[in-house]
């Protein structure tokens, strides 16, 4: 089936999207308003330059700066990706090491290599026997599954006291101060620099991010890491997304959320699903009798497509329901109530053993999160092995495991 067929389809079958992007099969916000082919132009005269703003550019970015006092923005058709590894570039340029704060996206760890830069993977708690000087700590908050690092506001003024600097990776934070009633943004935790995915919770186009920097030399240090890896032909469509996000932001109004979110919270209990609740509000991981990887299954099988399934739960990125929101609340409510169980099929495992003991030459992530299972450079174990097998029964998709077979079937062979 051709790929446009297959976007067809989804629409036709009315899926229900508990996923990113934020604007939610185009139910949410009205991005049909402001996203035409027609308006999918070039750099053309009026139209200014992504990587050298003055006009109307300039403004945008002027205008996502506003989102928090004290920042410099720019607005980037690449994703949070190419906003974290520009960062690394240009802060590789002041420091000796980096210090990865707990689990961290892959983009961390392939700036990272890129700058062929010192780190270590540290807990919050011990920054503060760290040697913090010449030294750049990178936080996740909040996580995928929307916890937040707790006192972050303090460790990065402790980072700072101590002559290092931080970035905060808050790709999954772009809707938080939204209103009072979701928590703080990561904006007003003071790093040096903070990376949002405006595309994941917010109704903005998938690719849709911001950088925020404090220091605008460091600022401008990193657009040139992003003018060598961003594409010189951006999309104004996104960028239309992302100013369209950013006034949806202003004007949001979460009286409808809290509403429809207790609802929902109830019929998921009704139906016997586990909710539990994370920092965000607009994030909810669920469980059943039957295990997380039969619920995400018994959700799709109905037409429910979650954002990601791990041991913990099945994730829901919830819609910012608003006044005038064409979201299907009632069908999903009406899908949850008449949930049965799906029958589950194990998934194949194929020739993983040849890895046991082998040093790993790509890493090995499962996505989604696309957090680092194994590291390239480092040993892989049994327990590794053992949780790749997990993943794979319950058909989650390994990133890198195919290479690593590959690679010591064929020096098998020589
Ligand atoms: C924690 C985290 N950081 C960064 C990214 C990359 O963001 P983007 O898809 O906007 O490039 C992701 C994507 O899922 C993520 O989960």
């Amino acid at each position: 089936m051709s790929l446009i067929n297959k976007l067809k389809s989804f629409h036709i079958e009315g899926a229900v999207s508990m996923h990113v992007p934020g604007h939610k099969n185009n139910t949410i916000g009205k991005l049909s308003d402001v996203i035409k082919p027609g308006y999918d132009l070039t750099e053309i005269p009026g139209l200014d330059d992504l990587h050298d703003p003055s006009e109307v550019l300039d403004q945008l970015n002027a205008e996502l700066a506003q989102k928090s006092e004290g920042y410099h923005a720019q607005a980037m058709v690449n994703g949070t990706t190419n906003g974290i590894i520009s960062s690394i570039y240009a802060l590789n340029e002041k420091v000796s090491n980096f210090y990865i704060i707990g689990e961290a996206h892959k983009s961390v760890y392939h700036g990272i290599s890129l700058v062929n830069a010192a780190y270590t993977v540290i807990s919050a708690e011990e920054l503060y026997e760290s040697e913090l000087g010449s030294s750049c700590v990178i936080f996740t908050s909040p996580a995928y599954t929307g916890s937040l690092v707790k006192n972050i506001k303090q460790h990065i003024e402790y980072i700072r006291n101590n002559s290092g600097f931080s970035i905060i990776d808050a790709a999954h934070g772009a809707h938080l101060s939204i209103t009072e009633n979701f928590k703080e943004s990561l904006l007003l935790a003071e790093a040096d620099v903070v990376v949002e995915s405006y595309h994941k919770m917010l109704p903005a186009l998938t690719m849709a991010s911001v950088l925020f920097t404090k220091d605008i030399q460091l600022h401008q240090r990193i657009i040139h890491y992003i003018n060598h890896f961003e594409t010189s032909s951006p999309s104004y469509l996104v960028l239309a997304s992302i100013e369209y996000a950013q006034q949806f932001y202003k004007e949001y109004n979460d009286n409808i959320f809290f509403k429809k979110r207790a609802v929902l919270i109830h019929c998921l209990k009704e139906a016997e699903i586990e909710v539990a609740e994370q920092d965000d509000p607009a994030k909810l991981m669920l469980t059943w009798k039957r295990g997380a990887y039969n619920l995400e299954l018994s959700f799709r099988k109905t037409g429910i497509y979650s954002e990601m399934v791990t041991d913990e739960g099945v994730l829901w990125c919830l819609p910012l329901w608003h006044e005038g929101d064409s979201y299907p609340f009632k069908e999903l409510l009406h899908k949850i109530s008449k949930l049965t169980p799906a029958v589950s099929s194990e998934g194949t495992v194929k020739g993983i053993d040849i890895l046991e003991g082998k040093i790993c030459v790509a890493n090995i992530v499962p996505y989604p999160p696309g957090v680092p299972l194994v590291l390239k450079g480092t040993a892989i174990t049994e327990r590794d092995l053992k949780r790749v097998k997990h993943y794979q029964v319950n058909h989650v998709k390994i990133e890198g495991i195919q290479y690593n077979i590959n690679y010591y079937m064929n020096e098998a062979e020589l």
